[in-house]
């Protein structure tokens, strides 16, 4: 309706004068440029994302925009200040921190994100949800793969560093979600912008877990993806400082399917010289090949572990299909 309308476009106003403020205090800070160099950020990277720096302040962001003009309620809405408690004033959401702007792919501001830049938590706070902002419908970087990608490769990554590092060395085909868990239509729009979507997740618990979520998600919209999986314990942005473009590529190249991922990480529950592992082993990896649809696809993946294990593929189709003999 007309006064959503209205809503939203002051919204997007206030993000914009906020990112322009919170810009302009990076400038001005030279400890949080200097966060900023040591993570390995030059000029030029800080401009592409407009990054920026929130004062360490109670309400610094939010003296600045009723200054200009803007009310409490607009502000609020914008998801920037919170109420104090007692109800007397609002304090800024977003203190002492990098900023980065989200933007979407009509170039406007739809929300951010910040980082502490020392140990303290939460690490990252990222905008709640408004008129303007719904994180489930965004990803992280897709205004900037708007105008460069050839729309060949997509590459999923879980952080802004992630994202912003990565492009700084060449990779400008990288998305993340927005500090929560992707969604279905995250992954219909990774569908949309890219032909050969990629995952490359932390290499941790908590990213291979996520890794095996994505997949099954990106499944239900008939994509298959690649995975890269990271030497542990590394991500994108630690690998390609690290390592460099050359050798993050290797790992684009050395990429899994789907499928052999998910055995690999199956194989690591098992050893396989036990005979009751290899047998669990290989009834698991069946459970798996049964939810394939292509026959094609279940014959290759029969073949593979029937000769890993040892195991008659005719045993295999039979766990498979649920059809044995049953001694009389
Ligand atoms: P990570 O913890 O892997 O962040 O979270 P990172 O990018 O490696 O952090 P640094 O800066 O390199 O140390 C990945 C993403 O998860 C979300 C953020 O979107 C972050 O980019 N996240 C993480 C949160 O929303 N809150 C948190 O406290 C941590
Ligand atoms: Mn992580
Ligand atoms: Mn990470
Ligand atoms: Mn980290
Ligand atoms: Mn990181």
């Amino acid at each position: 309706n007309f006064n959503d309308k209205e809503d939203k476009s002051e919204i997007y106003e206030i993000n914009k004068v906020s990112a322009r403020y919170f810009r302009d205090n990076l400038y001005k800070n030279s400890f949080a440029l200097e966060y900023l160099r040591k993570r390995n950020i030059n000029a030029k990277t800080i401009r592409q994302f407009g990054l920026g720096f929130s004062l360490n302040s109670w309400d610094n962001l939010y003296r600045y925009l009723s200054q200009k003009g803007y009310s409490d309620n607009a502000i609020e809405k914008a998801g920037l200040i919170g109420k104090k408690s007692g109800n007397n004033g609002y304090y800024d959401k977003f203190r002492n921190r990098i900023i980065f702007p989200i933007i979407d792919t009509k170039s406007r501001v739809i929300g951010f994100g910040g980082r502490v830049l020392d140990d303290s938590h939460p690490k990252y706070l990222n905008s709640q949800d408004t008129i303007a902002f719904n994180k489930g419908n965004h990803l992280y970087g897709l205004n900037l793969l708007n105008k460069h990608s050839n729309r060949k490769r997509i590459l999923l990554v879980e952080g802004y560093m992630d994202v912003i590092s990565l492009y700084a060395k060449g990779i400008n085909y990288s998305v993340a979600s927005l500090g929560t868990a992707l969604t279905d239509r995250q992954c219909k729009l990774i569908k949309r912008y890219g032909e050969e979507v990629y995952i490359c997740y932390d290499s941790d618990l908590a990213g291979i877990n996520a890794a095996l979520r994505a997949i099954d998600l990106m499944l239900k919209v008939d994509v298959n993806p690649r995975i890269i999986s990271l030497p542990k314990g590394m991500d994108p942005d630690d690998y390609i400082n690290q390592k460099g473009l050359i050798e993050f590529e290797k790992q684009l190249n050395n990429s899994l399917n789907y499928m052999d991922f998910k055995i690999n990480i199956i194989r690591e529950k098992y050893d396989l010289e036990k005979l009751e592992e290899k047998v669990n082993f290989t009834k698991e990896i069946a459970n798996l090949i049964k939810g394939l649809k292509s026959p094609i696809e279940q014959d290759v993946y029969i073949d593979k572990i029937s000769d890993k294990t040892g195991i008659s593929k005719e045993a295999i189709e039979k766990e498979i299909r649920g059809k044995f003999y049953k001694k009389k």
